[in-house]
């Protein structure tokens, strides 16, 4: 089976193609290089042990996307080419959805014009907003997203519901929670550029003496410290839910299929249990200040990821802990690369 991983050389698809390499599917990436670096594709053969086949280019450019469909069989795509920083995408709205829908909407094409079915699609949960109960379910109600980045997620399940029942195919929404950690080889991980938006990036840099302090944004929340709540799942049991949910769609006999799973740990942690966790796992301080609620934030999120085990055969199995510790040893290689 030949699958095309569009985004691969990015934090979670990396480490995705890993688990498929290691799955004994044929990995096809493309990867316009804009959130990545050369030696990731290098660092993905030395732990899978086989070199995907790669196209740096841009998913935009339809005729180099359909010169790939040309040249191989393709079975399915598991899509993680998106900008993904919330910042960003109210300052450039046109650019994110010009980048997350058309690309994904090329690859659709390519797929209905050649007659190809199983494709997974990266969402979020920022699709819930700020739900009104814990933990949430598939059934939770959607609510629009603040962010332009959180819409052109939700859009992107619209597209693919469209696309499923048109043209009868396979496709499988996968609602992440907040993903974290590194590869347990320390070889891959996340690239952040510039200044971390997301607290762990944050949090190993500041530990790394890289920042001063973390800014903890707002102890006035309501919860048992007064910080915000998220579901942080490990990136390698995250990757490995993508080859159960392929697997899955492989699988099924009837010709339109649209899953859903909501992909957490089922256990929410607050910003300070997290900087604590950092600290036990890796024996380091995280220097740290109280300031103002970051605007859009939302409370507390954590999933009831239930449906994935049922229908997967897949949960969690990684402790914050442990997730806390790879990031570590990551970071320790990106400063020893130089
Ligand atoms: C955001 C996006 C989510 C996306 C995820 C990963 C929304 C609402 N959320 O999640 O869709 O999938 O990023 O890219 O669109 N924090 C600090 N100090 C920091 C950084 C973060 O205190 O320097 C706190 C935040 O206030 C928050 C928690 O840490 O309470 C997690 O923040 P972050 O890692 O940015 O993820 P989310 O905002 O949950």
């Amino acid at each position: 089976m030949t699958i095309l991983v569009t985004g691969g050389l990015g934090y979670i698809g990396s480490h995705t193609v890993v688990e498929l390499l290691q799955n004994n599917f044929q990995v096809i990436i493309v990867d316009d290089m804009s959130n990545s670096e050369k030696f990731i594709l290098d660092n993905i053969e030395k732990v899978a042990g086989k070199r995907p086949v790669f196209f740096p280019f841009d998913l935009k450019r339809k005729e180099l996307l359909s010169q790939v469909f040309d040249a191989y069989e393709i079975d399915g795509c598991i899509n993680f080419a998106a900008y993904k920083a919330v910042g960003e995408s109210q300052e450039k709205p046109l650019d994110y959805y010009e980048n997350n829908l058309f690309s994904l909407i090329n690859v659709l094409q390519e797929f209905k014009t050649r007659n190809i079915s199983n494709f997974i699609f990266s969402s979020s949960c920022t699709v819930y907003g700020q739900a009104d109960e814990m933990p949430i379910d598939e059934n939770t109600p959607l609510k629009l997203p603040e962010s332009s980045y959180g819409k052109t997620k939700q859009m992107g399940e619209e597209i693919l519901k469209d696309f499923a029942t048109a043209y009868k195919k396979k496709v499988s929404l996968l609602r992440y929670f907040n993903p974290i950690g590194s590869h347990p080889t320390a070889l891959l991980g996340e690239l952040p550029i510039g200044v971390p938006n997301n607290l762990v990036p944050y949090v190993t840099q500041t530990a790394s003496g890289i920042r001063e302090k973390l800014s903890v944004w707002g102890n006035d929340y309501p919860t048992a410290d007064g910080t915000a709540i998220r579901d942080y799942i490990y990136v390698v049991d995250l990757a490995k839910a993508h080859v159960k949910a392929l697997q899955k769609l492989l699988n099924e006999t009837s010709e339109t299929v649209i899953d859903i799973y909501n992909l957490g740990t089922g256990k929410g942690s607050s910003v300070l249990e997290v900087v604590n966790a950092f600290e036990i796992a890796n024996d380091v301080k995280v220097p740290y200040q109280i300031c103002e609620r970051r605007a859009g934030d939302i409370t507390v999120a954590y999933a009831n990821a239930d449906k994935a085990e049922k229908e997967l055969g897949w949960k969690a199995e990684t402790s914050l802990e442990e997730a806390l510790r790879t990031t570590w040893e990551w970071q320790k290689y990106l400063v020893n690369r130089g």
